[in-house]
């Protein structure tokens, strides 16, 4: 082990001190430095004593130089933006270096005053770096073995050297996840976002991208990382092509392809055709051939590691023969055809043999629908000649023109009219008087 050794006039002195921090910081220019530090006084000549003033110093490049020396905490005005943060009492000398530049990166050792206790720990001495391009944040996530239904927490972090400002997160997930800077074990400082998914095959082959932005003194430094995912899942998009398609002349080839994606690929095709014992297994390989001499109905299952599924059903049909459901609709459509011409011929006949109503036009044209005259007359009687007369006619002239032979019977006959697109709406039906000569 080193030890500080200090010639002093005189006597020998031998103290020590042990600082723990990291070897090696780095931080962007324009940004600050949290640097996590600890220390151990070892006693040598001198005792240290926490009762007095402690002062914390840091030296630059050269700690037996006095015009390195660029913080001293017992001074208000020092030539390094830093402050020591930490509880030198307790022996906590953790800096804060504000507002760093390029300028500032340098080696630094850190120094104890305590009465007559003074030591360097000129064996820790601490390398600053002070870079201009922000580091990429890291996802974190199991890559290893994802499958779908899979519920994943993935992880964004960022280096954090200073945590007053810390870098602005974002990805192509979730865009409100919640941002949080926390310490770790060693007293440094990460920036993480967070989120829970469930994976998914749209998942398979997914970039996330995921961004840092530090804010710096006038402007800002950023830096992406993208992660590519691998997800297994079962079959997908399972579907079934017949070659060709519609009807087929019997005995050509016909041709069955099955299609489907997964990861793991598709281990195994299966071809079922349904039948009325349920579906049964025809052939296996993705393509299935044959010489088609009958109808029927397919599908096809794709199997993978993961699980599988069933493609929709294609009907191969055959060209001239009236199958299935088909061949029984036509004869039902006969049968009630059949039915019909019966019913229309058997109403037909039972119509005619019924009496036909007279209806006589008047020459006028004017639609007279004459009622039947009674029954019992139009059977007994025949009429040789009917007359219609408006008004009531008079009996003796017109019984005289035919003689006595001749029996004449008038009859009151009611007559309704209608004149077709007549705008006369007063028309009251006249008194129609028909004479009718009996032979
Ligand atoms: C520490 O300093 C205080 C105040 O000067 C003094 O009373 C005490 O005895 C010192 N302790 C040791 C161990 O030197
Ligand atoms: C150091 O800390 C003191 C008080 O804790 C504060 O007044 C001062 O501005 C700080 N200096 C720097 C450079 O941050
Ligand atoms: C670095 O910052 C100091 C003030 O802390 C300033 O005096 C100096 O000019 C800066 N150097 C560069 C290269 O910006
Ligand atoms: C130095 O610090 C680290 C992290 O804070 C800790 O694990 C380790 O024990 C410390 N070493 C000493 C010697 O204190
Ligand atoms: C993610 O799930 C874990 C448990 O699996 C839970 O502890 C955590 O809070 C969840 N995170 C979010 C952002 O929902
Ligand atoms: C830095 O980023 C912030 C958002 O975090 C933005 O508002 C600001 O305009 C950026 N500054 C520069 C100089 O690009
Ligand atoms: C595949 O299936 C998914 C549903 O699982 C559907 O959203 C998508 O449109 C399908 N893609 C193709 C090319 O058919
Ligand atoms: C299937 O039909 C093709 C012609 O379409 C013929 O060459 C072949 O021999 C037939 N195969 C069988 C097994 O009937
Ligand atoms: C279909 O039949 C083949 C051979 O007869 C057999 O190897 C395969 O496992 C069967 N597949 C299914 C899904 O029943």
């Amino acid at each position: 082990m080193l030890l500080g050794v200090f010639f002093l006039p005189g006597v020998v002195v031998t103290t020590n001190l042990r600082i723990n921090a990291s070897k090696e910081m780095e931080t962007l220019s324009g940004s600050c430095l949290h640097i996590p530090c600890t220390f151990e006084a070892i006693e040598g000549d001198a005792s240290f004593n926490n009762s007095i003033e402690i002062i914390g110093i840091w030296y630059k490049n050269d700690h037996k130089n006095v015009n390195n020396l660029v913080f001293d905490s017992s001074k208000s005005v020092n030539a390094y933006p830093m402050n020591i943060t930490g509880i030198l009492k307790k022996n906590d000398c953790t800096t804060l270096f504000s507002d760093l530049n390029t300028s500032h990166q340098d080696k630094y050792y850190f120094r104890i005053e305590n009465g007559k206790f003074k030591a360097t720990a000129d064996c820790d001495p601490i390398q600053i770096k002070v870079k201009d391009s922000a580091w990429k944040p890291n996802i974190a996530i199991d890559l290893t073995n994802l499958k779908e239904h899979q519920s994943v927490t993935v992880t964004c972090s960022a280096f954090t050297p200073c945590p007053h400002s810390p870098p602005e997160l974002t990805w192509n997930l979730q865009q409100d996840s919640l941002r949080q800077t926390e310490k770790n074990t060693d007293g440094t400082f990460t920036t993480k976002i967070q989120e829970n998914i469930t994976l998914s095959d749209t998942h398979d082959g997914y970039n996330i991208r995921c961004s840092a932005r530090y804010p710096v003194k006038g402007g800002n430094r950023t830096a992406e990382t993208e992660v590519t995912l691998s997800v297994s899942y079962a079959p997908r998009n399972t579907s079934a092509s017949i070659s060709p398609s519609g009807l087929v002349s019997a005995g050509s080839r016909v041709e069955l392809s099955c299609s489907s994606r997964a990861k793991p690929p598709i281990r195994s095709f299966t071809w079922f055709r349904i039948s009325e014992h349920g579906a049964m297994n025809v052939s296996v390989g993705q393509d299935y051939s044959f010489n088609a001499t009958e109808g029927g109905d397919y599908y096809c299952e794709a199997t993978n590691d993961l699980g599988n599924q069933k493609s929709s059903v294609r009907f191969l049909r055959i060209k001239g023969i009236l199958n299935g459901h088909l061949f029984w609709l036509i004869i039902a459509l006969a049968i009630g055809l059949l039915v019909l011409i019966f019913l229309v011929i058997y109403v037909r006949c039972f119509k005619s043999k019924q009496p036909t109503h007279q209806q006589t036009q008047t020459p006028a044209g004017e639609e007279a629908a004459v009622q039947t005259l009674s029954t019992a007359a139009a059977e007994e009687l025949q009429y040789g000649e009917v007359t219609f007369f408006k008004g009531k006619p008079e009996a003796s002239s017109t019984s005289v023109e035919y003689g006595k032979q001749e029996e004449t019977v008038y009859a009151h006959v009611k007559v309704s009219k209608s004149r077709k697109c007549s705008t006369h709406t007063t028309d009251s039906p006249d008194d129609i008087y028909a004479q009718v000569k009996k032979k």
